[in-house]
């Protein structure tokens, strides 16, 4: 047998694809048509006080969240900047980031005139080392924004004993984990603000909103004035108490979103189930190493399925380029972000637009190595949607690594 003839030839350079399944992405069937269908002839689209569908969905996310209080908004980045303010930061605070996120994580804490301090993600769950965030925190910190990157929980006991020992905020980016848990607690409910997307790859999705939950009520009325033009419950229409801006969605987004949450527990499951079995099938490959499971983690959402990738055991191929072999295979992925956010032109040029960042700060000197080998040579992304397959889908992804593998090496 000659091992070279017998390879089967890559689908990058023209062989059959391992992976057939078409993965659906929204997830939706009539009724939802039918729901969205009513409220339009309706007439009643638009969500002057809050009321209706908007109202619904809110109490609906909230419950599912375990939460007092719910308020939904135009997206995910707006849910933060509604968080950032309404937990009353000043010009010139500091705001713990870590660099392996979306860049709202960052530009909205710009955006509220304070300043982003990123600090390293542990290499072994691409979160938010709590050890590094301890040491980024001076007198200037006001709040922490752990992200629960892809789905996988932080280390939220860590994160909150840091924060309440130094009297700090907690935000938790949740744009990526709608359902899962941490020890059993939906992620989002735990800091003193959960902040989600809506946005169409997330996995709850109205193709655009954002929303954030809260048990604390101050909090709560604060964003919920913010969000709606500076009115307060009871006020005049034209009565307007705090700089908000209208960021209200819709109605036709609401009972989308209702019918969405319907679907989103079962989901989750599924993808956690997938999720676990594709870390026993990919573990045994050799330079392919599934992120570890947080400490605490009980549902992880799988926004994202991440593995590390390492060239040298696959003839040196750089993994943009295994990306791209394996994105030809069928499998759903995607090589991720480029650089830590810190290597944004917005953070090198310091076009910040904003007054209160000290002229001393100087994004050219920060380092966060996890996070720059992540991005630039390890990390690897299979997308939500692609976790909804069956276990012989799982197989399938596994199997078109291994192809790729045998026929580089
Ligand atoms: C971690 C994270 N935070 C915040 C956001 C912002 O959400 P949106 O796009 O809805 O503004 C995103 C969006 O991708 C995200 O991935």
């Amino acid at each position: 047998m000659n091992p070279q003839t017998d390879l089967v030839p890559l689908a990058i350079h023209g062989g059959a694809k391992t992976v057939t399944t078409h993965f659906p992405w929204p997830v939706f069937d009539e009724s939802d048509v039918q729901a969205v269908t009513q409220v339009v002839q309706s007439g009643a689209w638009g969500n002057p006080d809050c009321k209706g569908e908007v109202e619904a969905f809110e109490q609906a996310f909230a419950a599912y969240c375990g939460t007092r209080y719910a308020v939904s908004c135009v997206n995910g980045s707006v849910s933060l900047r509604l968080a950032l303010i309404a937990c009353g930061v000043k010009p010139g605070d500091e705001v713990i980031v870590p660099p392996y996120t979306f860049i709202a994580t960052a530009s909205t804490v710009i955006e509220a005139n304070c300043v982003p301090v990123f600090v390293d993600i542990d290499p072994a769950t691409y979160n938010i080392d709590p050890k590094a965030i301890e040491a980024a925190i001076t007198e200037r910190t006001r709040v922490i924004i752990p992200v629960h990157f892809g789905g996988q929980a932080c280390d939220m006991d860590a994160i909150m004993a840091l924060a309440r020992r130094h009297n700090l905020r907690v935000i938790e980016d949740a744009a990526h984990a709608h359902g899962a848990e941490y020890q059993g607690r939906k992620l989002g409910s735990i800091g003193d603000v959960g902040s989600f997307s809506f946005q169409s790859s997330k996995n709850l999705t109205s193709g655009e909103g954002g929303i954030v939950v809260t048990n604390d009520e101050a909090l709560y009325r604060q964003m919920d004035s913010l969000r709606n033009v500076g009115r307060i419950e009871g006020g005049q229409w034209y009565d307007h108490y705090y700089p908000g801006c209208n960021y209200r969605i819709t109605q036709m987004q609401a009972v989308l979103l209702s019918r969405q949450l319907k679907r989103l527990e079962e989901q989750t499951q599924l993808r956690n189930r997938n999720g676990l079995y594709l870390n026993d099938l990919l573990q045994p490959i050799e330079g392919i190493t599934p992120l570890e499971r947080g400490l605490g983690e009980t549902l992880h959402s799988y926004h994202l399925y991440i593995f590390k990738y390492s060239s040298s055991k696959f003839g040196g191929v750089p993994k943009n380029r295994f990306v791209d072999m394996l994105a030809a295979e069928g499998v759903p992925c995607f090589r991720g972000y480029p650089h830590p956010l810190y290597r944004q032109p917005l953070f090198q040029q310091k076009n910040f637009m904003c007054y209160a960042i000290p002229e001393t700060v100087d994004y050219t000197q920060v380092h966060c190595p996890v996070a720059e080998r992540a991005c630039q040579e390890e990390a690897v992304w299979i997308l939500q949607h692609a976790m909804l397959g069956t276990r012989e889908d799982m197989e399938a992804f596994a199997r078109a690594i291994v192809k790729i593998q045998r026929s580089v090496s």
